[in-house]
């Protein structure tokens, strides 16, 4: 290379070099790793994550461990101790994805222990996406995953004869944030039965984003759904977009609630989308709430959406309809439950 063209191309690059430095700059600000996760029941599920994100694990193991923690639990109603549907079927939703926007989910899947698992084989080991009902059931075995009992836990047994009584659907807003002392109490716990005397429930959702020590990102959902749902209905949360959202530049968001709401607007791409726009992660969260209750005003009173996001800083924040959307977040700085402020 002679003189002048050295000269040339210096001049080119070392814009290049002081944005990539300032770049760096500002990321080495950044707090992690860190784990963010919905609802109170999120703090054993951050601590099941930390494990692995603080031996400089990857954020999608930390993400995976802290979603099979939670459907561990049999009185959780995220796992197969969850509610059943209208035919008394525990059927089961949960997605995955990674910084590379690589993602898999399962819908509607029945007597599999772990559907967060199957949902990061289905990512790792098929060209597709989403499996849903029995051939995502058939994919399970043949990957090695038990067929479970098809037996529904005493709890959600009650529940679903209390509710057969009247076969009403009645969703009840922030069911998972009510005092224990409201539900019926099978047993003590960090995950008491979310059933009502009245055998009135709703639905949890376990929606968690991490971000590693290298500063990637990954996020994972777990539900039972919708209680009482309709037989083969599948909410937001193993619809990548909708229940979860992932781009490794900007940030993750998950969300919580009634999943047709989050599904029409695509909610989680749609707060992505907003931080992308220079949004602090809670405003951002802020903004997909309002194009929910602005569609319809009256309705968005009798329903309850909570998003939750992290951006790229390690930033977070959530924001929901309703009061009563709570969410954990662990990281060297913190461990504790926030609440999030909310709209109407
Ligand atoms: N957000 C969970 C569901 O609607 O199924």
């Amino acid at each position: 290379m002679n003189r002048r063209k050295f000269i040339q191309l210096g001049a080119l690059t070392a814009p290049l070099l002081s944005a990539r430095k300032s770049f760096a700059d500002s990321f080495d600000q950044s707090t992690k790793p860190i784990v963010i996760s919905t609802w109170d029941s999120g703090m054993p599920v951050n601590a099941e994550a930390w494990k692995i994100l603080s031996a400089n694990g990857t954020a999608l193991d930390a993400v995976e461990a802290g979603a099979r923690h939670i459907e561990n639990e049999i009185n959780c109603c995220v796992g197969l101790g969850g509610y059943p549907d209208r035919d008394g079927i525990v059927t089961l939703d949960s997605c995955i994805m990674d910084h590379q926007a690589n993602c898999g989910a399962v819908a509607g899947i029945e007597r599999i222990k772990h559907p967060v698992s199957v949902a990061r084989k289905v990512m790792e080991n098929t060209p597709h996406v989403i499996l849903v009902g029995a051939g995502a059931q058939q994919f399970a075995v043949e990957n090695g995953f038990v067929l479970e009992p098809e037996a529904l836990s005493e709890s959600a047994k009650k529940a679903y004869a209390d509710w057969l009584k009247k076969s009403e659907y009645k969703p009840v807003i922030n069911i998972e944030n009510m005092p224990v002392d409201n539900r019926i109490k099978k047993q003590n716990g960090p995950f008491a039965p979310h059933f009502f005397e009245d055998g009135t429930a709703n639905h949890d959702t376990m929606g968690l984003v991490a971000m590693d020590v290298t500063g990637n990102l990954s996020g994972a959902v777990t539900t039972s759904g919708m209680a009482f749902k309709l037989h083969g209905r599948v909410g937001d949360s193993p619809i990548i977009g909708a229940g979860l959202f992932v781009d490794n530049e900007i940030g993750a968001a998950t969300s919580s609630g009634t999943g047709e709401e989050v599904i029409r607007i695509c909610g989680t791409h749609l707060v992505v989308e907003f931080m992308r726009q220079g949004y602090s992660p809670e405003k951002a969260c802020r903004k997909a709430v309002e194009r929910i209750v602005n569609r319809d005003k009256e309705k968005a009173k009798t329903l309850q959406v909570g998003f939750l996001a992290m951006n790229k800083k390690g930033e977070y924040g959530a924001y929901a309809i309703q009061k009563g959307f709570v969410y954990s977040v662990k990281s060297d700085n913190e461990n504790m439950i926030h609440t999030s402020k909310y709209l109407i």
